[in-house]
């Protein structure tokens, strides 16, 4: 793309979400918030425009994209549904689940947005922006989080200034998104599979299924292409499961468990609660990282596995890989 694109900023008004449908359809690359992080959208049907998506991120190409429908009836014009895909779309959408199902005969998704597979990743946004959005362009909407390939994934239109601006044609402001970590991934392939944990409980999802769910063997063909790159990175070290800050270290707190230890402290959730811990995550990573300029370490006090806490502490495992 050319990096000299002068980027839009567009209010979340009829207005703002009208100019940025006519982006769409000409084929521009238009940021929008969703439920979970802001997306950087594109014409799911369009090569050309989804060819922009990737160079704007600098994502590699075997990475396929999520389209954005209005709807189940919009989502199986595109995948094939079967009977658990259908339960848990209707038991979840419009909400942070993404399903990967087989691409229906008449799909018209590119196939850049699919990378080439037979499978669609499609989901149901819960966001009356993302919604209002999709509903104007009249079509599928691919995107991916709107930040540079391997940066933390923004919550507020500020991050996507931040990493694209000059790179895209618009960003529709809608405020900080309210769930904070992506939607969850599940194969519907063959037996249900958990590519990536998100905003959509385990528990939630096998309560809907009746059983439990298979999770993608590490380097197994079920696993979602990039999953295994390092991702979320800010530009400092980050300490998992840290009891105590070392001097020096700025803090990412849960539950109160480094007050009082001087430093640069941020609590995800004082009261111990994993949505709010969820909706802070990557808005205070961005915060520390930029306070400690780009050196040093980031101590992340544990967070409990259960229920959002599993896709919470998988980002800060991809966040603390190395790189
Ligand atoms: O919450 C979210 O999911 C956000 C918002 C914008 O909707 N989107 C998002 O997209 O996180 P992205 O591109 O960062 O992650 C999409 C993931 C990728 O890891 C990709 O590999 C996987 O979805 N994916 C897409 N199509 C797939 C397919 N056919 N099979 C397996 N994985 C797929
Ligand atoms: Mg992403």
């Amino acid at each position: 793309t050319d990096p000299s694109k002068t980027t839009l900023r567009l209010a979340a008004d009829p207005a703002g979400i009208g100019r940025a449908a006519e982006l769409l359809r000409r084929g521009g690359l238009v940021a929008f918030p969703t439920e979970t992080v802001y997306g950087l959208g594109a014409d799911a049907a369009s090569a050309e425009a989804v060819a922009g998506v990737y160079a704007a991120k600098g994502r590699p190409r075997f990475n396929p994209l999520i389209a954005h429908v209005a709807d189940l009836d919009a989502a199986r014009r595109q995948g094939s549904f079967g009977a658990d895909a259908l339960a848990l779309a209707r038991a979840f959408w419009p909400g942070p689940l993404t399903l990967v199902v087989p691409a229906a005969p008449g799909c018209t998704l590119s196939d850049l947005a699919r990378a080439g597979l037979d499978s669609v990743a499609l989901r149901v946004p819960a966001h009356p922006v993302a919604l209002a959005l999709i509903a104007a362009a009249g079509r599928p909407v691919a995107a991916p989080s709107a930040n540079r390939s391997g940066r933390i994934s923004p919550t507020a239109a500020d991050h996507v200034h931040a990493d694209l601006d000059g790179r895209i044609d618009a960003v529709l402001d809608g405020g900080a998104t309210a769930v904070g970590v992506e939607s969850t991934i599940l194969s519907c392939l063959g037996e249900p599979t958990l590519l990536r944990p998100g905003g959509t409980t385990r528990g939630a999802i096998e309560a809907v299924l009746g059983r439990s769910l298979a999770d993608a063997a590490p380097g197994g063909p079920a696993i979602a292409p990039g999953m295994l790159l390092s991702h979320y990175a800010p530009r400092a070290v980050v300490r998992l499961d840290a009891e105590a800050l070392r001097p020096g270290e700025a803090g990412l707190d849960f539950g109160g468990r480094f007050a009082g230890q001087g430093g640069a402290v941020l609590d995800l959730s004082p009261r111990r609660d994993l949505a709010e811990a969820a909706a802070n995550l990557f808005g205070f990573l961005r915060r520390l990282d930029e306070d400690l300029g780009g050196t040093g370490a980031i101590a992340v006090a544990p967070i409990p596995p259960s229920g959002l806490g599993e896709a919470i502490r998988d980002r800060l495992a991809r966040a603390a890989a190395q790189r």
